[in-house]
């Protein structure tokens, strides 16, 4: 029998403009965080949609109580090392606390940091209504924006705490124009974090632009997650959206148990680790 020629399949190269054709076509989108080469790298060969560098690196990366100090610095070195490891994911990059919210030149000039110094796809911003000149601002000059809606984690002081939002009619049909308004000011998506499930659907429903689920159920037109949270990293952390993939703190602390054993016990390294 003839043997038939293996055709590989070329990696698919995901943009702005992809993502949102998959809202078109229903293919769901996922999207998962990175803040460092290695974890970037595996995401990227398993073919995740879009890696987020997510200002989350405040509290997961450097051990911060809230996102508010992240620098754009900060946002750059991670995602530097996060862009030498992707091939075809879209990149994504969190415009940290008040990089953007003071005016629109900060905010295409910390953005445009961003794009010229890492050579991402876009930026997210935090924020409705009152950022859509800034993000008509960004998009005019050609910075793709994704935009972020519900509980916003830069506003924590304003809100102060991290329950879920909008279950109130008046912040319900507040959210849904601000989603509105941020899709006609040319953003390509827009995150949902934590609202109810229901307003989500009808957010979703309502913008041309895919919506990207946190904790909004699963009408959303795709789902992102922090990748240590998924990975059972950030143990104590225990919301009802994250679902856990891996077990990850409890696999280091025995891995690092073994290690400190064998050395005790002089068992590491052997004769065939030695040279
Ligand atoms: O900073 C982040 O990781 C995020 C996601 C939770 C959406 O904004």
């Amino acid at each position: 029998m003839k043997k038939r020629k293996e055709v590989a399949q070329k990696p698919r190269v995901v943009t702005t403009k992809r993502v949102m054709t998959m809202k078109e076509t229903g293919e769901k989108i996922a999207m998962l965080t990175a803040y460092d080469f290695l974890v970037a790298k595996y995401l990227d060969q398993v073919g995740i949609d879009i890696i987020l560098v997510g200002d989350s690196l405040g509290n997961v990366v450097q051990g911060y109580e809230t996102t508010l100090p992240v620098t754009v610095d900060d946002m750059i070195y991670h995602a530097k090392a996060v862009k030498r490891a992707v091939k075809n994911a879209l990149i994504v990059v969190d415009m940290p606390f008040m990089s953007f919210q003071t005016s629109s030149d900060d905010a295409v000039k910390n953005a445009g940091r961003i794009m010229k110094e890492v050579g991402v796809g876009a930026v997210k911003l935090e924020g409705g209504e009152y950022i859509a000149d800034i993000v008509r601002h960004l998009v005019k000059v050609g910075i793709p924006v994704m935009g972020h809606l519900g509980l916003t984690p830069q506003a924590i002081n304003k809100f102060g705490t991290y329950e879920v939002r909008a279950q109130d009619k008046r912040e319900a049909s507040e959210l849904l124009n601000d989603a509105k308004v941020l899709a006609e000011a040319g953003v390509f998506a827009i995150v949902l974090e934590k609202i109810p499930a229901l307003l989500a659907k009808k957010v979703t429903e309502s913008v041309k632009v895919p919506t990207i689920g946190i904790g909004a159920g699963p009408h959303c037109d795709g789902q992102v997650l922090v990748v240590y949270d998924m990975l059972g990293l950030t143990e104590e952390f225990k919301p009802r959206f994250v679902r856990r993939y891996g077990e990850l703190a409890e696999d280091m602390r025995g891995a690092f148990r073994s290690f400190i054993s064998d050395v005790k016990s002089k068992e590491f390294p052997s004769g065939k680790e030695s040279y």
